[in-house]
């Protein structure tokens, strides 16, 4: 066996390296700057102390450009610093809930998922690496920070630099290291994760559901990969498990520039599936993001499932997964700005709910803690406590299992519940690329005015329907479980009848400021719950 000796580079330090909600996320040329990558992923390796000599880390991306790259640079930079073993996907393939499952299923340190998610990706777009900790979750903030404390005092980072790996092919490659044993074992992308959710949902009532049985049609679905990562795993789970033709599944091989495409799924950028879904011929549409972690959800003639109705319909119905009949049904949440029908699911079932600031990271604690079941937010994520990720594929499983168990499409199943519960009518506007300056000082004074006194009781008149101010502050989570504080985390006016508005900026943008205004109104009246949600929000903002 060859052996290999690390080496100690000196580098000067970054001052751009501050993680994100979502890892750092830049464009590939700042990562291709000499000793940038080197640097994060130093800096990620030192954040894990003492228990990084001897660990065990997972590592794998999207495929978009750069994370060949990048796999091959971090397996020699691990190499340097004491990792015992990185499991890696092979093609340096995972999606980010295959990662968060794999870092929980093999009791890993943590792990390494090389992802700008939603955003573009190609030689001038966007590349990202982001921490994921030993409960397979995204880093809290405390360590996030750590490695940003890391990075701007970073002097050398260790590297073994003749180190090659095949990590196209499956299989373990064992290395001397100063010494030390070194393991890369190249692993299957998708086996793991699609035996987790065979382990979940009921595949054979699946199956049916798609085929058709006596007095049934079969169930046409059309699953949009938008050449990132799931396609690999959606064509096992939809075609060979579940035995839908391969003309169900569209744009299913991961690209390192996504076609050109933009891999978000919503009504902008998979707008490929909603023209198909327009033609009627479908039951069932979804989409997920570059990474996998988000989903968006059709009904038939492209029927919009918000992603806060989503997330209310499947707390309804979270009993007919065979997985939560074994764990128990153990609590909702959903992200601050996140429309509120899944607090009336929960109030209406006695099921403990929770309200945390934009990120999962925080669902993750409280589900540590045995407190949650089922969690959303309205940026297109949807998951549970399989694992410490939201989840693309997971959350089209969802919806079919609950369709397969009622018996309704998914029209039929949303305006059911808007009969029972009521209905929160959700949108959301953005503004990006403003001056980070005017946009902080805008929030300052937007907090200023709303928290005077007098500002309660505020009354507005809307299309003949009176909203009295409540309640407005500038949101701030408690931790229910370890107290921790995490305030700031965006302007509300909270109204008497329930509806919102919600103004922040968001963790996310990669330049400039981006402020989100979020408007979530409620109505119970059963006339005017088919109306469109933009058509009532439009004049509603205008006039706060
Ligand atoms: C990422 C995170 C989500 C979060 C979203 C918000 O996708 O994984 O948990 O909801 O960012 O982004 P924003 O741009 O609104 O801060
Ligand atoms: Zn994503």
């Amino acid at each position: 066996m060859t052996e290999f000796k690390s080496v100690i580079v000196p580098t000067r330090p970054f001052d751009d390296q501050k993680p994100g909600t979502s890892g750092l996320r830049k464009r590939v040329t700042v990562f291709q700057q000499q000793n940038y990558t080197e640097n994060f992923v130093q800096a990620i390796l030192n954040s894990l102390g003492d228990d990084l000599q001897g660990s065990v880390l997972v590592l794998g991306g999207d495929g978009r450009y750069y994370v060949k790259d990048a796999a091959k640079l971090i397996i020699r930079i691990c190499a340097a610093n004491g990792v015992k073993k990185l499991i890696v996907g092979q093609h340096g393939i995972f999606s980010t809930p295959a990662v968060s499952n794999l870092i929980r299923k093999r009791n890993t340190s943590g792990g390494i998922i090389l992802t700008a998610s939603h955003n573009p990706g190609g030689p001038d777009k966007d590349f990202g690496i982001k921490f994921n900790t030993d409960n397979g979750g995204p880093a809290p903030d405390y360590v996030t920070a750590e490695i940003f404390n890391i990075t701007v005092g970073l002097e050398s980072y260790n590297i073994v630099p003749d180190l090659e790996c095949d990590i196209d092919t499956q299989g373990v490659y064992t290395y001397i290291v100063d010494g030390n044993e070194f393991n890369v074992e190249v692993v299957d992308s998708v086996a793991d994760y699609v035996g987790l959710m065979k382990e979940i949902f009921d595949f054979d009532s699946l199956r049916e559901l798609l085929k058709g049985s006596e007095g049934r049609k079969p169930f046409k679905i059309l699953i949009d990969s938008m050449n990132g990562v799931t396609g690999p795993y959606v064509r096992q789970i939809f075609v060979n498990e579940l035995g839908a033709d391969e003309s169900s599944i569209v744009n299913t091989k991961p690209l390192e520039d996504f076609g050109g495409l933009h891999p978000d799924p919503n009504l902008t950028y998979a707008v490929q599936l909603v023209d198909a879904m327009k033609e009627g011929i479908h039951d069932f549409g979804a989409a997920f993001d570059g990474d996998g972690d988000r989903n968006m959800i059709l009904g038939k003639k492209a029927f919009f499932v918000t992603p806060s109705d989503s997330l209310a319909v499947l707390g309804a119905h979270l009993h007919h997964i065979p997985y939560f009949k074994i764990t128990g049904i153990k609590g909702f949440a959903r992200s601050m700005p996140t429309a509120g029908a899944i607090d009336r699911v929960a109030s209406a079932t006695g099921i403990d709910f929770y309200e945390v600031p934009t990120g999962w990271k925080f669902f993750g604690s409280l589900m540590d803690a045995d407190q949650l079941s089922l969690c959303g937010e309205e940026s297109f994520g949807t998951g549970s406590d399989h694992i410490r990720e939201k989840d693309g594929i997971w959350a089209a499983l969802a919806w079919l299992q609950v369709i397969a168990c009622e018996k309704k499409g998914v029209e039929e199943l949303l305006v059911s519940h808007w009969k029972k519960f009521g209905r929160n009518f959700f949108t959301r506007y953005d503004y990006e690329n403003c001056p980070a300056d005017n946009c902080a000082y805008m929030l300052h004074k937007l907090e200023q005015i709303v928290t005077s006194p007098v500002y309660i009781g505020t009354q507005i008149i809307h299309r003949n329907k009176s909203y009295v101010v409540k309640q407005a502050d500038n949101f701030c989570y408690e931790d229910p479980i370890d107290g921790s504080l995490t305030p700031k985390q965006g302007i509300r006016l909270l109204f008497e009848d329930g509806s919102r508005i919600i103004v922040r900026l968001s963790g996310t943008g990669s330049s400039g400021a981006t402020v989100r205004i979020y408007v979530d109104s409620y109505e119970k009246d059963e006339r005017l719950i088919l109306k469109d949600a933009q058509v009532c929000h439009y004049t509603f903002m205008w006039v706060v």
